[in-house]
C-alpha cells in the first residue's frame, strides 16, 4: 500500500517534498515509507535525498495528558457549578497531579480558588494542551510559544527526524515491474521473451566464500623459516620422533642425571613404552665414563651413572635430542662438515600461563666443522636473525650442561624499544662430542629459539592460548595473513 502510494502520487506530482508529511497525511506509518523509499531508490525507481528535521516527541507524562487529558482540565470538570471545598476536590484527583492542576487553572484564570471554596470563574474550558499534545504525536507543527510552553512542563523532548524528499527516478514507472531472473523454456518457446524485462546482472556482488584449507600462522612462520635455512645451505634433521629416550635427550648431552630437568616436575615420563629397546652399546659405555669419570681432559661429574635412569622413555624436552642423534650418526661416517636445523614439537611439563604451554616448537640450527669458533657462531648468527628482521643483537653468557661457552640471544624490538630474549646457543662441550666419536678438531655450533614467540610477536597475539589450544578462534585462522619474514 505504501508502494503504491508513493508511485501512485508521483505519476501526477513533481516530488514528494517530506516523507513525515506525506506519511502522516495518508495516515501510514512513516517507518513503512521509509523501508518502501529505500527499496524503490535502490533499484533507481525514485531519487531520494536525505531530511533532518529537530521535531518533538512526548514523555510519559505527555502522552498520559494526551489521553485522559491535562491536569488542569481534570481538576475543572472535578468541580461542580456550586463549587467544592478544596479537601473533597483533592480528594476526586490524582495526589500527584493536584498540585500543578491548581497552578495551571489559577493561572487561565479557569477557578476561583476562595478560602472556603473553590468554584469555577467561567462556564467552559478547552483543552489546549491535550490538543497540541495530541497534534505532536501525529507529526504536526505548532507554534513556537506553545513549544516552550509544553517544553516547560517537561511533557515533550526534542529528537532528530530522519526522512526523505523525493523525485522520481530515471527507472520510474508509476508499478514496479517484474523483472525476471532467468530465461526459460516456456518464456523461450512462447516468444515472451521479446517483452521481457530481465534483471541485470551484478558484476560487483561479492562470491560465496570458499570454503578451504588454511593454514595455522605457526605453520606460516615455519615455512618461511624452513626456506631461510635452506637459503643458507641448511639440511633438514628427521624430528618425526616425539617420543625419545633419556639417554638421547639428556645422557647423551651431558646433562647429569640428578640434573633438575630430568625430574618429572619438568619432564613428561612415558608409562608405556617406559623404556627404551635399543641403545648403541659402546657408545653408551662412553657416555657413561664421561658422566662418572670424566675424559678427554674433563674430570666428569663423579657420580654412580644408572643405566635405567638413561632407559627412560619421555616427551622430548627440546630438539637438540634430534641434534645429538643426528652428530651421533655423523661421527659415525668419515668426517664431512654439515649444516643441519629442525623446526618441530617439544613438550615440558609446565604450568601453563598466558606465554607458555606445556608443547611448543622449537626452531634449531647446527653447524659443525673443524676449527669454529664463537665468532663463527656469533657470525651465523647474526646472518640467521637478520634474514628473520632483526639485525640489532647483544649476547649474554648463559649456561647450559651441553654448551660452552653458552649465549642467550637478544633482539631490540623497535616497537617495544626494549631488549628481547630470542633464543639460546653455544658450542658444544668435547664431553658431548666426544664420545661420540668426532674428530678432535671438529667443533660445533649450535642455536635454538621458540616458534611461538616470533609467531606471537609477528600477528600481535599476547596470550599464547589464543594461537595454540582448543580456544583457538578458528575465525582468525582463516583470516590472518601470509608471512614475510624481515619484511615489513
Ligand atoms: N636446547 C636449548 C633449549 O631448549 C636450546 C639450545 C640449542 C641451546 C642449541 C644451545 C644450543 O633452550
Amino acid at each position: 500500500m505504501a508502494e503504491e502510494a508513493v508511485l501512485g502520487y508521483l505519476e501526477n506530482h513533481e516530488e514528494i517534498r517530506d516523507s513525515g508529511e506525506f506519511a502522516a497525511e495518508r495516515g501510514i506509518d512513516h517507518n513503512e515509507i521509509v523501508n518502501v523509499i529505500k527499496s524503490l531508490h535502490g533499484f533507481r525507481y525514485v531519487d531520494a535525498q536525505d531530511i533532518k528535521r529537530e521535531t518533538w516527541v512526548l514523555t510519559d507524562e505527555g502522552k498520559t495528558y494526551a489521553t485522559v487529558g491535562s491536569p488542569e482540565v481534570q481538576l475543572f470538570l472535578a468541580i461542580p457549578p456550586e463549587g467544592i471545598s478544596k479537601d473533597e476536590l483533592q480528594k476526586k484527583l490524582d495526589p500527584s497531579l493536584f498540585k500543578i492542576a491548581c497552578a495551571q487553572a489559577a493561572k487561565n484564570k479557569w477557578v476561583e480558588m476562595g478560602k472556603q471554596l473553590i468554584t469555577r470563574k467561567v462556564q467552559h474550558v478547552d483543552d489546549k494542551v491535550k490538543e497540541l499534545l495530541l497534534k505532536i504525536q501525529q507529526g504536526l507543527s505548532i507554534g513556537s510559544d506553545e513549544i516552550k510552553a509544553l517544553k516547560a512542563r517537561k511533557l515533550i523532548v526534542p529528537q532528530t527526524w530522519k526522512g526523505y524528499s523525493l523525485k522520481k527516478g530515471p527507472n520510474y514507472a508509476p508499478k514496479r515491474k517484474k523483472v525476471v531472473t532467468d530465461l526459460t523454456r516456456e518464456n523461450f518457446q512462447s516468444g515472451e521473451w521479446k517483452e521481457t524485462e530481465f534483471k541485470e546482472y551484478n558484476y560487483s556482488a561479492k562470491g560465496q566464500p570458499l570454503e578451504s584449507g588454511n593454514l595455522h600462522p605457526l605453520l606460516k612462520v615455519r615455512s618461511q623459516l624452513k626456506q631461510i635455512f635452506l637459503c643458507m645451505g641448511f639440511e633438514e634433521m628427521p624430528t618425526n620422533n616425539f617420543v625419545e629416550s633419556s639417554f638421547w635427550n639428556f645422557d647423551a648431552l651431558f646433562q647429569p642425571q640428578q640434573h633438575p630437568a630430568r625430574d618429572s616436575h619438568d619432564t613428561f615420563f612415558l608409562e608405556a613404552p617406559s623404556t627404551t629397546q635399543t641403545l648403541p652399546e659402546d657408545y653408551v659405555q662412553r657416555v657413561k665414563q664421561i658422566h662418572e669419570s670424566g675424559g678427554y681432559g674433563s674430570r666428569g661429574y663423579a657420580y654412580d651413572w644408572k643405566r635405567e635412569e638413561a632407559n627412560k622413555n619421555l616427551l622430548r624436552t627440546h630438539t637438540t635430542a634430534v641434534s645429538s642423534r643426528m652428530l651421533y650418526q655423523l661421527a659415525q661416517k668419515p668426517f664431512s662438515p654439515k649444516k643441519y636445523f629442525s623446526i618441530d614439537r617439544v613438550f615440558r611439563n609446565e604450568a601453563v600461563d598466558r606465554t607458555h604451554l606445556a608443547e611448543f616448537h622449537q626452531i634449531e640450527g647446527v653447524v659443525c666443522d673443524r676449527g669454529l669458533t664463537l665468532s663463527d657462531l656469533i657470525g651465523v648468527l647474526h646472518d640467521f636473525f637478520s634474514r628473520l628482521g632483526m639485525t640489532k643483537l647483544k649476547f649474554k653468557p648463559a649456561y647450559n650442561p651441553y654448551t660452552e661457552p653458552s649465549m642467550e640471544i637478544f633482539s631490540y624490538h623497535e616497537g617495544f624499544k626494549k631488549w628481547v630474549e630470542v633464543g639460546n646457543s653455544g658450542m658444544f662441550r668435547p664431553e658431548m662430542l666426544q664420545p661420540m666419536g668426532l674428530p678432535e678438531d671438529v667443533q660445533v655450533i649450535a642455536w635454538g629459539l621458540s616458534l611461538e614467540r616470533p609467531t606471537m610477536i609477528m600477528y600481535g597475539i599476547d596470550n599464547i592460548r589464543d594461537l595454540f589450544g582448543h580456544k583457538v578462534d578458528l575465525g582468525l585462522i582463516k583470516k590472518n595473513a601470509i608471512c614475510r619474514l624481515g619484511i615489513d
